[in-house]
């Protein structure tokens, strides 16, 4: 079994997606052991809690640089014997010795088609209002290795959906999460547990 940390920042959908997951039976191979935040106040927390998984807590603001939060969040996913780390709304960007420790380890989910709407500012509500003001037709998400390129690492899987006529950042968003994210995080991370997922001159190939 591997032990499976999911790092969060806000209100956890994402992660609620993998406790469900987890609880039908459908991560195979994997166990979420740990739940860490980056915010004291994040839902995601509660969400955790209720799903008796242990809760960590490593507030940015609390260390004087990224590089001093990285090697606090590298420690920690050490003690915890990750061999997962999976970012579900982790809103923080860690620098290159987070990737060094754990190499195609990491899996993050992002709200927009790579290489699309990505990299530093491109989070949450701000992708999806990016999206819509470039008039956009079809949107969806990348669940992805983490590098030290944000939002650069190997495409793991993507989905799609259609922007529509009237659409807000949030309508955007929501069907984004429901129709891709939820599906599609819990499914990449199930198949990492199986080692299903090989890493080849920087592209990642899925056993499906
Ligand atoms: C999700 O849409 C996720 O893809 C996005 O933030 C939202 C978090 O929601 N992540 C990023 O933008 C990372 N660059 P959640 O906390 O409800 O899972």
């Amino acid at each position: 079994m591997k032990n499976i940390c999911v790092l969060v920042s806000g209100g956890g959908t994402n992660l609620q997606a993998l406790i469900d997951a987890q609880n039908r039976g459908e991560i195979k191979g994997g166990r979420i052991i740990c739940v860490i935040s980056s915010k004291a106040d994040a839902y995601a927390l509660e969400r955790a809690e209720n799903a008796g998984i242990k809760t960590r807590v490593l507030v940015r603001k609390d260390y004087p640089d990224i590089a001093a939060y990285s090697k606090a969040m590298t420690d920690v996913l050490i003690e915890e014997k990750a061999d997962l780390v999976v970012y579900a709304g982790f809103m923080t960007i860690l620098d290159e010795q987070v990737c060094k420790a754990f190499p195609y380890k990491m899996i993050n989910v992002h709200p927009a088609l790579i290489p699309s709407f990505c990299g530093k500012g491109f989070y949450g509500l701000h992708v999806h209002e990016a999206a819509l003001e470039k008039g956009v037709k079809v949107s969806g998400a990348t669940v992805h290795f983490v590098t030290e390129v944000c939002d650069g690492g190997p495409i793991i899987l993507q989905g799609t959906v259609a922007v529509e006529n009237g659409d807000t950042p949030e309508t955007l968003q929501r069907r984004i999460m429901e129709n891709v994210e939820w599906k599609l995080l819990p499914k990449a991370v199930s198949l990492f547990c199986e080692d299903r997922i090989t890493v080849k001159d920087g592209k990642a190939y899925v056993d499906l």
